[in-house]
């Protein structure tokens, strides 16, 4: 289907109170009216999402974010001047006439306003901001083609608006601006240098320390069946033994186990590419019924900060849900 149609026929779809996958720069989305409770909460369910983790909505322009929240301070005006559409998420005071279900009771609503073309013009065409979580089943990676949309949620969702495989690859970095100092909740495809380039240091949450106010913040998060090892010893590891194992790269691996197969994120070891294939690269390791997949860690500067915030998200061992939320 032509894009044109494909966007005119989704932004339809939503009007009527259905759910639409679409594309982002960073991964796929699953799209409802922001300002239909009941479109929202099929949402929640397709996804298995618990109900207490709230979704980022996503607007067309800025004039769009003063119909949700009640103040600007300065220096989120400014992340948004310069980052903006793109893969930065703002958290703020919200609005009254934004839905609890949206926030999950919170004061405060995550905003952004992604650069992908359709995604622009299918918010635009539907005349209301849409609510994006990743459009995955909750704790699963989060697809980066409209293939891995398919795959997982085919059957379940109204449409899938197909905009070809993500640019960025990891999702958006989402700054909250609801204290006095602004403070990262979740790296993502900003990089935090380039955030602190304009507005000075931001604050770094770790899930350690603070009790998770973005369950991507979850200990255990964006994680394949197949067990992720990131801290790992060659000599621990014998491929003699029969096991199947798989390598996540960065660059041309630097182990000499033999592998039954080996993922490189980026043979010229860009940042940028490594991010792009990490999810799918993931995926498809998945899908090869390995014992293990052992991972590189990557420098954390830049947009590798993203990339191991996922890598040790997707290693972290399953905790009962209640056990990762509590905050002592
Ligand atoms: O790149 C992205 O941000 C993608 C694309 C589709 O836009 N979306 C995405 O949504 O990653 P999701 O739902 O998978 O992750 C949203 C994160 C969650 O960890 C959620 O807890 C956090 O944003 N969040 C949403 N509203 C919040 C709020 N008011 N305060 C703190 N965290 C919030
Ligand atoms: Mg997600």
């Amino acid at each position: 289907m032509e894009n044109a149609k494909a966007v005119h026929q989704a932004a339809e779809i939503l009007r009527k109170g259905g759910i639409v996958a679409f594309p982002t720069e960073t991964v796929y989305g699953l799209g409802a009216n922001t300002f239909n409770p009941i479109a929202v909460a099929r949402v929640f369910e397709v996804k298995k999402r618990p109900h207490f983790d709230p979704l980022i909505v996503h607007v067309a322009s800025q004039g769009d974010l003063d119909k949700l929240v009640s103040e600007i301070p300065s220096d989120a005006k400014k992340v948004v001047e310069q980052f903006w559409p793109g893969p930065l998420t703002i958290v703020l005071l919200k609005k009254e006439e934004v839905p609890e279900i949206v926030t999950s009771g919170l004061p405060t609503v995550a905003v952004r306003m992604p650069r992908h073309p359709m995604a622009l013009s299918l918010i635009e065409r539907a005349g209301f901001p849409i609510v994006g979580p990743s459009a995955n089943l909750f704790g699963y990676l989060s697809p980066t083609t409209a293939e891995h949309v398919r795959d997982q949620l085919g059957n379940q969702i109204d449409f899938i608006l197909d905009g070809g495989p993500c640019e960025v690859g990891v999702e958006s970095t989402i700054v909250s601006f609801k204290e006095k100092r602004p403070r990262l909740l979740r790296p993502g495809g900003v990089p935090l240098e380039e955030i602190e380039s304009v507005i000075g240091t931001v604050e770094v949450s770790t899930a350690e320390v603070d009790r998770p106010a973005a369950p991507g913040m979850l200990p255990r998060h964006y994680a394949p069946r197949t067990p992720i090892v990131l801290e790992w010893d060659e000599k621990d590891f014998n491929s003699k033994k029969n096991k199947k194992i798989g390598l996540l790269a960065f660059q041309e691996p630097i182990s000499s186990i033999k592998f039954h197969h080996v993922e490189i994120l980026s043979k010229k070891g860009d940042m940028r590419e490594a991010a792009a294939n990490l999810f799918a690269a993931i995926r498809h390791l998945d899908t090869l019924n390995l014992d293990l997949i052992l991972a590189e860690a990557i420098p954390e500067i830049g947009l590798g900060r993203a990339i191991m915030d996922r890598l040790r998200r997707a290693s972290a061992k399953e905790l009962p849900i209640d056990e990762a939320y509590r905050s002592d």
